[in-house]
């Protein structure tokens, strides 16, 4: 027998209480630095050394802390679900605590890529389009050259001003094809990604986990107020036991 598919997105709420910060806190700050200073292709044009010095602290953050409950619960799922995550976030949580089939919206922080790929000036088949990316045991730093064309690497995140990769076949497919939809701890902010919640107003059994959501009621969908390790495990019980 097939098995039911669910699909599940995530943002930084999910991995908070691992102990990795969310984004919106109230100086709208990150790590006391302005977003478009670290995490835009302007920032990193006028100063890859402070970027890269801000993401290294974010890459021995990830690696430091562990997956929590809620990473867990999600992994379990895969028991008796074919669970797809979509995620925001660029750290390696989910995988770590046993999900198999993660897609990251806004890339990786524990891979690296060229500063040529195409991400970076939206120049597919331009001379300058370097594809090269790869898996990252130490944070990229200054010098680190790419092994196809020698410009310098960079972490494979996506920043402000790039473009998101939403593979609209594959979402579209999935739309079609899932019976239980679960959003969790993200404020739904950034686009493309924050569409997501609506594109799935049609699948059978919704779920909506924030214990601050930025929706207090979202179509057809049940509302959690509470954070991701209180609620996914008992959610994911309730799943597999009904199943
Ligand atoms: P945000 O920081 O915008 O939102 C985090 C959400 O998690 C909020 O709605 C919180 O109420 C909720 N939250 C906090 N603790 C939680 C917990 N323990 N359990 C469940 N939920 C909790 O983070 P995102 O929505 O992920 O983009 O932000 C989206 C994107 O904005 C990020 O991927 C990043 C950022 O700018 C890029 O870097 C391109």
């Amino acid at each position: 027998m097939t098995k039911k598919r669910v699909v599940v997105f995530s943002g930084a709420g999910l991995s908070a209480e691992s102990g990795i910060p969310t984004f919106r806190g109230s100086d709208g700050l990150w790590e006391n630095h302005r977003i478009e200073d670290v995490a835009s292709p302007d920032g990193w044009a006028r100063d890859p050394k402070l970027v890269l010095n801000f993401y290294a602290m974010r890459f021995e953050k990830v690696q430091s802390v562990q997956p929590n409950a809620g990473h867990r619960s999600l992994a379990d799922l895969q028991e008796k679900f074919d669970v797809i995550n979509i995620t925001q976030n660029i750290d390696n949580l989910l995988e770590r605590a046993g999900c198999n089939n993660v897609w990251h919206l806004h890339g990786r922080i524990d891979y690296q890529k060229c500063e040529r790929h195409y991400d970076i000036f939206g120049l597919r088949d331009s001379y300058f389009n370097c594809d090269f990316k790869s898996e990252i045991s130490k944070p990229v730093q200054w010098g680190d050259k790419c092994p196809k064309c020698g410009a310098q690497l960079r972490p494979d995140v996506v920043w402000f001003g790039e473009s998101v990769d939403m593979r609209r076949g594959y979402l579209e497919e999935l739309i079609e094809t899932a019976s239980i939809f679960i959003g969790v701890g993200t404020s739904a902010q950034v686009y493309p990604a924050a569409g997501l919640l609506t594109l799935f107003e049609e699948t059978e059994q919704k779920f909506f986990i924030d214990p601050n959501p930025a929706y207090e009621a979202l179509l057809g969908f049940e509302v959690i107020k509470s954070t991701a390790t209180a609620v996914l495990p008992e959610l994911v019980q309730r799943l597999l036991q009904a199943e």
